[in-house]
């Protein structure tokens, strides 16, 4: 079993996160009181209490409610700046995070609003806290490819703050082929690319990321395991899986942690990295995930370490920098 000191010492890249996901529930009753928004909760306590889902559609409904309190400048500011605490906490020195414009779009919130309150204080995290953070604009595939094409136009004077471009929410029935021309103009456009993929969808679904949407990684990917020639291939060529253990128990993609198949992953050779995908709603940040894995898998040392090396190897920081912290 590996030692828990020796995770606090040992620096960490996040490379999964949905910043809207770090949405605490005090946070959400604050903002919630400020707006004079009414909440379907009666307490903080409520709010977390709803927090039990089935499935991935289940969580979904309350994460889209939930980011209806992020109204303005500051809102978005406050989000992000406390995620990046939490980062400091944990020992991770970067992070890479999606941020899904439609979800506030929608609503008539425009990019120069929470674009300006997450850079204010992204600025103040690499100044303060020592930490760097790239940004990962991520479309909804559960609306139509013509409203990801409008909402990569809407970017346009955002595209420096952008590292990738990424694809999630309700996976089943919305695969990877629906976003073959977006992501083909985000590539023109110099975007790195990734999907989740494989997290409730088949093998064919990472398949066609890879193949179609020509991703740099994959989201989850965790039923890649169901696909020999898969493995085969996420291994001969690198491709990082962002794996999120917390997430996958409490969405039901694995009914006991104890079934979790990251080691197994890790072991044959893919280049697997543990993540928190939305920390406020799974229940922990980035050293709780692996503390669960640790308390149900017992991972070795050397596990603990080779995880934490992926996550910088799977990063999309140059080599230089890169090098530095393997
Ligand atoms: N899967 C799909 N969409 C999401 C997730 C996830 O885990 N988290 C936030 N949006
Ligand atoms: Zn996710």
């Amino acid at each position: 079993m590996a030692d828990i000191k020796l995770l606090a010492s040992l620096p960490k890249a996040e490379l999964h996160l949905h910043i809207e996901g770090t949405l605490e529930p005090t946070l959400m009753w604050a903002l919630a009181k400020k707006h004079g928004i009414t909440l379907p909760y009666n307490s903080v306590d409520d709010i977390a209490k709803a927090y039990q889902f089935d499935d991935l559609q289940s969580f979904l409904d309350l994460y889209y409610q939930g980011a209806n309190v992020l109204r303005d400048e500051d809102d978005f500011f406050q989000l992000m700046w406390a995620y990046l605490l939490r980062c400091k906490e944990d020992n991770v020195v970067h992070t890479e995070m999606m941020i899904d414009p439609q979800t506030h779009t929608s609503r008539g919130i425009g990019f120069d609003v929470f674009m300006t309150g997450f850079t204010r204080a992204i600025e103040k995290a690499k100044n303060e806290l020592g930490i760097s953070c790239y940004l990962i604009l991520s479309f909804l595939r559960h609306l139509s490819e013509e409203d990801a094409i409008e909402t990569l136009a809407q970017a346009n004077d955002y595209y420096e703050d952008f590292i990738a471009v990424g694809l999630d929410s309700s996976e089943l029935g919305n695969p990877p082929e629906k976003f073959v021309n977006v992501f083909e103009q985000a590539r023109a456009l110099g975007f790195k690319c990734v999907a989740h993929a494989g997290e409730e969808g088949p093998p064919e679904y990472v398949w066609q990321a890879l193949e179609l949407l020509k991703v740099d990684r994959i989201d989850h990917g965790v039923r890649s395991a169901e696909d020999p020639k898969l493995m085969t291939h996420l291994a001969a060529q690198k491709i990082p899986l962002t794996v999120c253990p917390q997430s996958n128990l409490k969405l039901r993609v694995v009914n006991d942690m104890a079934e979790h198949n990251i080691l197994k992953l890790l072991d044959e050779g893919l280049l697997v990295t543990v993540n928190s995908d939305d920390p406020s709603y799974f229940g922990g940040y980035m050293n709780d995930n692996f503390v669960a894995l640790n308390d149900a898998l017992s991972m070795s040392d050397a596990q603990m370490i080779k995880l934490a090396k992926h996550s910088f190897d799977g990063s999309f920081l140059p080599e230089t920098i890169k090098q530095q912290w393997l």
